[in-house]
């Protein structure tokens, strides 16, 4: 054996792809060839792609150890892979660059140079900077882009042109020392670097243009930017109350509604002798939005489909309608036993109900993935 091969490589790739299929080869090539001179290790962090992925990168690796892989299984989301990705090598310096090509790849042997010659922290691709650009994006997508860029720096409180970047370069140690910090949730990796750092990071932005997709589509829908708000919310109010725990309350504050939009007309259509039938649809009614829009905006990232919606929708209710009986005692307890007033009262129920659901749903219908 060499001993080349005795030390971990200097720089260490990260990829993070969900249906690349069609990239992964192209993506070794076009990195390896511009790291000829560096002692490189390309790491894919693939969520299971339906299109075979993962299978594709195994058999490069097969030929080529620097090519490595990470396959999750039942997880999604960019920044959590690009964190997986990051934790799982010892080089000291970690890039991570998009899957499809979008990013440019020739720019990564100028910021290795730049953050050792430097002594920066992290290099940053920039679109936003002299010399870069994003290509041929709609209009709207441009707006979107901007507003979440000047959200952005508003919160990093660094002068950083491109926060939104996929395409960075770190030093290991900086992420390292802040991991534990990280929220992991959504798409904007290197806001929650910025944010979660424990002095503020040295950087330097490199131009670049954003490259337009040759094949297959992007990930990132209109979804994304409730995933962005949750981030944002989530670095506001600090790590001990879960943000999860917060929009799935405020879908819960929205159930009221739904449930008197179906109760009212009921009410008015049948009279009010049918109370009990029109109140027990309402509840119903208003389980199953819950649970949809649950299923679509709190755990975006573990969405149910298909078969699993019946057996997800099932535990749901299973799980509410014991909060609601929780909810109704406790309140029923502290009123009636002259513990509190009416609203007081209520407040306390309604509050047991929220955590009881929220607690018992995170478990058994939106069940963590086995830590394997
Ligand atoms: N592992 C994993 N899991 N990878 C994902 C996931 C996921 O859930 N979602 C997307 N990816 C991968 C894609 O396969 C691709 O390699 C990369 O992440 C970027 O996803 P795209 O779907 O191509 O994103 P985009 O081109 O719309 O977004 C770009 O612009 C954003 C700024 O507006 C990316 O460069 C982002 O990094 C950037 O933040
Ligand atoms: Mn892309």
């Amino acid at each position: 054996m060499s001993t080349k091969a005795c030390h971990p490589p200097e720089l260490a790739v990260i990829v993070p792809t969900y249906q690349e299929v069609e990239m992964v080869e192209e993506v070794v090539r076009r990195v390896g060839s511009v790291l000829a001179g560096v002692d490189w290790e390309l790491i894919f962090v693939d969520d299971d792609s339906p299109d075979g992925t993962a299978e594709r990168v195994r058999t490069i690796a097969r030929r080529d150890p620097r090519v490595r892989l990470v396959q999750r299984i039942g997880r999604r989301g960019l920044s959590s892979a690009c964190i997986e990705g990051m934790m799982a090598t010892a080089a000291p310096f970690l890039a991570v660059i998009d899957g499809d090509l979008q990013h440019d790849e020739t720019l990564l042997p100028k910021m290795l140079e730049v953050i050792k010659r430097e002594d920066l922290d992290i290099v940053v691709g920039s679109r936003y900077v002299a010399g870069g650009g994003v290509g041929d994006w709609s209009e709207r997508r441009q707006s979107m882009s901007r507003l979440a860029t000047r959200i952005g720096q508003h919160l990093i409180h660094a002068d950083l042109k491109d926060p939104m970047s996929g395409f960075f370069l770190v030093r290991a140690g900086v992420i390292q020392s802040s991991v534990r910090r990280l929220s992991g949730v959504g798409f904007k990796i290197l806001l929650d670097i910025f944010s979660a750092a424990e002095r503020p990071l040295r950087f330097r932005e490199l131009p670049f243009t954003f490259r337009a997709r040759e094949t297959g589509r992007s990930k990132l829908d209109n979804a994304v930017l409730w995933e962005y708000l949750l981030m944002l919310t989530q670095k506001l109010i600090g790590p001990v109350i879960p943000v999860r725990f917060i929009a799935f309350s405020a879908i819960g504050g929205l159930g009221v509604f739904v449930h008197m939009a179906v109760l009212w007309p009921m009410l008015t259509l049948l009279g009010t002798g049918a109370f009990l039938v029109s109140q027990t649809t309402a509840t119903l009614v208003a389980m199953t939005s819950n649970f949809f829009l649950n299923n679509l905006l709190t755990y975006r990232d573990m969405r149910l489909q298909g078969r699993q919606l019946i057996s997800g929708w099932l535990s749901f209710v299973a799980a509410c309608s014991v909060g609601a009986l929780a909810n109704v005692g406790i309140a029923n307890y502290l009123f009636q036993g002259g513990h509190s007033g009416w609203f007081i009262s209520a407040l306390a129920g309604i509050l047991v109900g929220a955590v009881w659901n929220y607690a018992v749903t995170a478990v058994y219908t939106w069940k963590r993935p086995r830590a394997a």
